[in-house]
């Protein structure tokens, strides 16, 4: 070894030592005769002293060490007469007596610090820099180490994990799928895995009971802050169990986590129905770090003659404590929020609940001041409250209530980093109706087994057919979501009739899979989970993206490597593709 310790290793208790440090220079600096220099490594940052006096032409060579430059030294450990409490190491410098340059290095083009002067897209194109940064590194680890609990974890369960292609054909999860072309079967193309759901199912049928996986899977849709086109799910599968038994083994898993991961201690892990969650949230991944839940208000507010009330298929409001102080401003920022496109409302109806005990509110127009009073107390409010209503659409006025509940969360501080809310939702609906296409949808994936008392209503009422569907979600991020599985045939096929497949088509895609459930498929279900997700939960950031090693930006594009680019029309001849260039 190059090293004996690392930089970030050494205390004073090693005082006198002879040592030798490898890493990057982080900052150069000269104070008189001395010459410091911090060392970075992936451990820490230990001071370098080298001496004019003593050595000259030495301390000439450290002067010359740019910024990033790859170095080795020998040297003793000596205590510091100007401590650092900052950092571990900061007792301790060591005095240089042999200097290695390993490598020189450009200056980078950012300051490789914690505040940083590179933006976003200048730190992508040189992510090993910027992997270079504290927080970063941070970030790795804490994602090494989740990997390691779950690991551990599930093997203490008896999971055995068990790797499956990833050159396969389309899975139904709703997205679009990445393509492959194959050379040898000209005209052919292979689909990435959207999840390794029908692999895994194929597992529990060849007896292998209990299944995971941390596994990439590649899905072709629009990015935000919580989606990658490649991402990694912890992928679980197990046979002979029900719904509870799989939500049980899985709130172990997350408790491990919490506690291994953050020292947290997780116990209540609730329950809400699906339709439960959009009437209180508006939302089927809601934050229940504080209440503020909605309360319909169609009886008590419509034939008022107010027409926006009138024509609204859903009224609906929500409490702010101790904000009916808010200013016209405040009431008026809130309103441009609803209005914002991507929220959706056309408007904000407010009622105050003045601190003396006065009423006023913005529709005063329609309403008396005991109509107003009506509402209050359905909220029972107390004086120096708000309540925000919102009326339209049900789905979107839900939806443009959920966004403004989570605007007034933030406004009033109310969901707290470091509290964590854990809540399954259970009874997905089985199916939806998609416009577009005019005809069902899964809403989770078409293996999803329905509740036993719906399924006599599957034919003649889909929609109302509930689904043994869950979804794990944490302080209002879908952390993971997964299901009971049909495992009979017969089931399975009248699902697919359901959802529009002819017999041909079911069988050219599923074939497989329902000719393997002729063989003694046994009940199972399971669960996956997205993996960058709980790391990000857990290390408090914004976005995925911070904690993956080589993520995409916005457009789908590395601009570190430069991908996707252009084929050659050889390489593309090859492929079998015509080319059009
Ligand atoms: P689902 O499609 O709900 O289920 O995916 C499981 C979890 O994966 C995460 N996730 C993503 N994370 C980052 N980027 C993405 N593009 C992305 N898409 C999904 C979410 C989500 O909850 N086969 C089923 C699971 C099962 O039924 O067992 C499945 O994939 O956190």
């Amino acid at each position: 070894m190059l090293r004996t310790h690392t930089c970030g290793e050494l205390r004073i208790s090693q005082t006198g030592q002879n040592v030798s440090l490898c890493g990057w220079i982080q900052r150069n600096r000269e104070m008189g005769g001395l010459t410091f220099i911090d060392l970075r490594d992936r451990y820490g940052i230990t001071q370098l002293v080298f001496n004019m006096e003593l050595n000259a032409s030495l301390c000439g060579d450290a002067r010359k060490l740019g910024r990033e430059f790859v170095v080795c030294i020998q040297g003793k450990v000596a205590e510091r007469s100007n401590k650092n409490p900052k950092i571990p190491t900061g007792d301790i410098e060591i005095l240089v007596e042999k200097l290695t340059i390993l490598n020189t290095s450009k200056v980078p083009p950012f300051t490789i610090e914690d505040h940083t002067d590179g933006g976003e897209e200048l730190r992508m194109k040189y992510r090993y820099l910027d992997l270079r940064r504290d927080e970063n590194k941070r970030n790795m680890l804490l994602r090494h180490r989740m990997a390691i609990e779950v690991r551990n974890y599930l093997n203490s369960k008896n999971f055995i994990e068990i790797e499956t292609p990833f050159l396969i054909k389309s899975t139904p999860e709703g997205a679009r799928d990445y393509v492959v072309p194959s050379r040898m079967n000209e005209g052919e193309f292979y689909a990435l895995p959207q999840s390794p759901q029908t692999f895994k199912q194929l597992l529990m049928v060849a007896g292998y009971d209990r299944y995971f996986q941390i596994v990439r899977c590649f899905r072709d849709e629009d990015l935000r802050a919580d989606r990658q086109p490649e991402f990694t799910q912890i992928d679980c599968e197990m046979s002979f169990v029900n719904q509870d038994d799989i939500l049980n083994t899985f709130e172990g898993l997350a408790t491990h986590l919490f506690k291994t991961i953050l020292d947290v201690d997780v116990a209540d892990f609730p329950q809400l129905p699906y339709e439960e969650a959009l009437k209180l949230y508006g939302s089927d991944k809601p934050d229940i770090r504080f209440g503020m839940t909605f309360i319909e208000l169609n009886t008590l507010m419509k034939g008022k003659g107010f027409r926006v009330v009138d024509d609204a298929g859903l009224v609906v409001g929500i409490k702010a404590e101790g904000c009916g102080e808010y200013s016209r401003k405040q009431l008026d920022a809130l309103t441009d929020f609803v209005r914002k496109p991507q929220v959706g409302a056309t408007g904000l109806v407010y009622i105050k609940y003045n601190p003396d005990g006065s009423i006023k509110s913005s529709v005063d127009k329609f309403y008396s001041p005991e109509d107003m009073k009506q509402v209050l107390d359905e909220f029972q409010a107390k004086p120096g409250d708000l309540i925000l209503i919102l009326a339209g659409d049900p789905d979107q006025i839900r939806s443009s209530m959920s966004d403004l509940r989570l605007e007034m969360g933030k406004r009033l501080n109310l969901m707290t980093s470091g509290e964590f809310k854990p809540l399954w939702i259970v009874d997905f609906p089985l199916l939806e109706w998609d416009e577009e296409s005019q005809r069902y949808h899964a809403k989770h994936h078409p293996f999803t087994s329905p509740k036993e008392e719906d399924i006599p209503i599957l034919e003649s009422d889909p929609v109302s057919v509930r689904a043994n569907a869950y979804d794990l979600v944490i302080n209002g991020v879908e952390i993971g979501g997964g299901s009971v599985r049909i495992h009979n045939k017969e089931l399975q096929q009248q699902l697919f009739k359901v959802l529009g497949f002819s017999d041909e088509e079911a069988t050219a895609q599923f074939g497989f899979l329902m000719n393997a459930f002729e063989y003694g498929a046994p009940p199972h279900g399971g669960i996956a989970f997205g993996f960058d997700r709980w790391v990000t939960l857990f290390g408090r950031g914004e976005s995925i993206r911070d904690f993956i090693a080589f993520p995409k930006n916005n457009a789908g594009r590395d601009v570190m490597i430069d991908s996707p680019s252009a084929l050659s029309n050889e390489k593309l001849n090859e492929l079998g593709i015509e080319t059009t260039r």
